[in-house]
């Protein structure tokens, strides 16, 4: 009996040892018209790849390719994330159009009708500074934290919202919340920290927004392999 219980300690010690060594590798391509033959190419990559995160909705609109990129990626065996990327509409009077409720809802109907399996899939909902007109954060940080309030209530109001969760950087998220706004630590969180580890060492120094970890990490940028230029994200 004592033989059982050491060999089963053993297997947890094994499994939780190896969990910590070695994380699951994905990449971010930074832009998604890439070929069947390029994600072939990277998922025999020694690296192992998994899955990508592919922007599908930024401030400047849809990717239209971004389908294309997800069903190159499944036939190859590899899962897809999407990326969220909101404007923030301040100038309600000028584009009452473009409230945070109307382009979630437009962006996640968009979604369902570009997806085959949207109930397996992931949405990363990006959190960044940016400096496009007409669709940066405030510099308030209460007010800023009411938008991502708002964002994330009109997620949650869609099914595949089960599976949403929260991207951005110790930079980002302290220029645009402070410490104000610690409450969305239940999301999952993808933080960004280009300091080529593949490995979640650096949460200590990095974290911020009251998470106590994070689930995913973007960790190098640049020139890759099969021509794909890409970030780089361990989970
Ligand atoms: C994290 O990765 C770096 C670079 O590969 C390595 O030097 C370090 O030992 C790793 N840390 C842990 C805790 O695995």
């Amino acid at each position: 009996m004592n033989k059982l219980l050491i060999i089963s300690l053993t297997i947890l010690l094994i499994a939780s040892f190896a969990s910590a060594q070695k994380g699951i590798l994905g990449f971010t391509p930074l832009y998604s018209g890439y070929t069947q033959e390029q994600y072939l190419c990277m998922r025999n990559s020694e690296n192992g790849f998994k899955f990508q995160n592919l922007v599908q909705k930024q401030i400047w609109g849809y990717d239209r390719y971004h389908k294309e990129g997800q069903s190159y990626a499944a036939n190859v065996g590899l899962s897809t994330n999407s990326i969220y990327i909101p404007c923030i509409n301040l100038n309600n009077d000028g584009f009452p159009y473009f409230t945070q409720e109307n382009e979630v809802l437009t962006f996640l109907k968009y979604y369902k009708q570009n997806y085959d399996n949207v109930y397996e899939d992931f949405v990363w909902i990006l959190i960044e500074q940016n400096q496009a007109q007409n669709c940066q954060w405030h510099s308030d940080f209460v007010i800023n934290c009411g938008i991502l309030d708002e964002i994330l209530t009109q997620a949650r109001r869609v099914t595949v919202a089960n599976n949403i969760g929260i991207m951005s950087s110790k930079n980002d998220w302290n220029a645009l919340f402070g410490n104000k706004c610690n409450k969305h630590s239940s999301y999952p969180l993808h933080y960004k920290n280009y300091d080529n580890k593949a490995n979640f060492s650096d949460w200590n120094e990095q974290k911020f927004g009251g998470w106590t970890k994070p689930t995913m990490k973007t960790y190098s940028k640049g020139k890759y392999e099969c021509y794909i230029d890409s970030d780089l994200t361990v989970y």
